[in-house]
């Protein structure tokens, strides 16, 4: 892959520090590794803004980025030789700066560097994530009494500020990471849902999707959510200890992440391979829903649009079902629907599953060409209901932006009916 995509992404953010009134420095450090337990450690998983700005994976890394003449700077902490037994030696981090155009900076004290850097600047634009070493270094600073500190930073900004009008609009090689992830996750669902009939368990079902996702080459973007009949009710499941039961549905959302790039898909399935007449009716409304919502998308919506969008067909199918009763207009009004769809419409995709600008739940936000954002409706059922059993159903896809509407990153995933009934086994 071209280094050069994140060198035009430095520049990009270089002009962004300089176009301010004081001078600017970025400073971002690669993820902390997160312990496990007592010396075992989580399998490390980059920053995502490290890793949008540098496309490095490493660890004990620091990007220092000033609005002054001079070139981006990495620096990385030297490794304890008696380390390299256990870890092996390091990357060739110097390699990989020399392809960035950044300078280089090897030492066994990066605090000291990173103090030395970011001097002289009035603002300095940090990482909110408190484990980081850029986050550490900031608080370091804020909590130090300004007379002790007349040459470094007065002003702290989160750097999710600078960063999000960049990776909110994604650049076709985003697109195309993004499409890896979807892929991926289509082909792993239709693996297992090919031989749903021998799970017994949501959690037999949640182990053999990651499975797959591994053993194409990725790793799951959020804990997978497999929900049998009632469990779907619950947005985040997380026990995943309830048996398949015939005539009951399965909800699976999940995301295979490729190259740190996150989709997120959520399909509904029958676990006997056809859904009653009742589920029909949910599964339906919830589709015709989201078919509502996207349609509305261009370039320049308001997120509030299709929010209501999908809010009326719910409405409508909340009606057909026995559960609301009255006009329409009064029914929207009240916002009838609210406790049986709960959340927001959907959020945008990228780097993080949740990725940044705060679309999720925001209806006064507007969607533009580029961005890559979810279109995820559902209706929950936490007790039969009407005519509806105690079940969940959630339809999610990935969609792009577009001058004149969308492109359904994820249409390749079976969603009608009879579509999903067949995919059963
Ligand atoms: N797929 C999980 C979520 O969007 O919250
Ligand atoms: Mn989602």
């Amino acid at each position: 892959m071209s280094q050069s995509i994140y060198t035009r992404r430095l520049k990009r953010v270089k002009k962004d520090l300089l176009s301010g009134q004081s001078s600017a420095v970025l400073l971002l450090t690669s993820a902390d590794q997160m312990l496990r337990s007592r010396n075992q450690y989580h399998s490390f998983r980059q920053d995502s803004s490290f890793f949008y700005l540098t496309g490095l994976k490493y660890k004990d890394l620091a990007l220092v980025l000033s609005s002054k003449k001079t070139a981006p700077v990495i620096v990385a902490r030297k490794k304890r030789p008696d380390l390299v037994v256990w870890e092996g030696k390091s990357h060739d981090i110097a390699k990989a700066a020399s392809d960035l155009e950044a300078d280089f900076i090897e030492t066994d004290n990066p605090e000291k560097e990173i103090l030395n850097l970011i001097k002289d600047h009035e603002i300095l634009h940090f990482q909110s994530t408190p484990a980081s070493l850029g986050f550490r270094v900031a608080a370091k600073i804020f909590g130090t009494p300004s007379y002790e500190r007349p040459s470094l930073p007065s002003s702290f900004v989160d750097l999710e500020k600078l960063l999000t009008p960049h990776r909110l609009f994604k650049d076709s090689h985003e697109i195309s990471e993004i499409k890896k992830a979807i892929e991926v996750t289509f082909k792993s669902k239709r693996a297992v849902l090919s031989k749903l009939s021998s799970f017994s368990s949501e959690y037999e079902v949640k182990c053999a999707l990651e499975a797959e996702f591994l053993s194409r080459g990725c790793k799951t973007a959020f804990s997978s959510i497999v929900a049998a009949g009632q469990s779907g009710a619950t947005l985040h499941y997380e026990h995943h200890n309830r048996g398949l039961k015939s005539g009951e549905t399965l909800l699976i959302d999940c995301g295979a992440e490729f190259n740190c790039y996150s989709a997120d898909i959520t399909r509904v399935y029958p676990i006997n391979g056809r859904f009653s007449e009742p589920q029909k009716i949910v599964y339906e409304t919830v589709l015709a829903a989201q078919r509502a919502a996207i349609a509305v998308i261009r370039d320049g919506v308001l997120i509030k649009k299709v929010y209501e969008a999908a809010a009326d067909e719910l409405l409508r199918g909340l009606v057909q079902l026995k559960i609301l009763k009255g006009s329409l207009q009064k029914l929207r009004k009240d916002e009838a629907y609210k406790s049986f769809f709960p959340h927001g419409i959907g959020h945008s995709l990228g780097l993080d599953t949740h990725d940044l600008g705060n679309l999720r739940g925001n209806t006064e936000a507007r969607l533009k060409k580029g961005m890559v954002f979810t279109v995820e409706p559902g209706l929950y059922f936490n007790r039969a209901a009407g005519k509806a059993p105690a079940c969940g159903v959630r339809i999610e896809d990935d969609v792009l932006v577009t001058q004149n509407g969308t492109e359904v990153l994820s249409k390749q995933i079976p969603k009608e009916i009879a579509e999903v009934e067949s995919l059963v086994g």
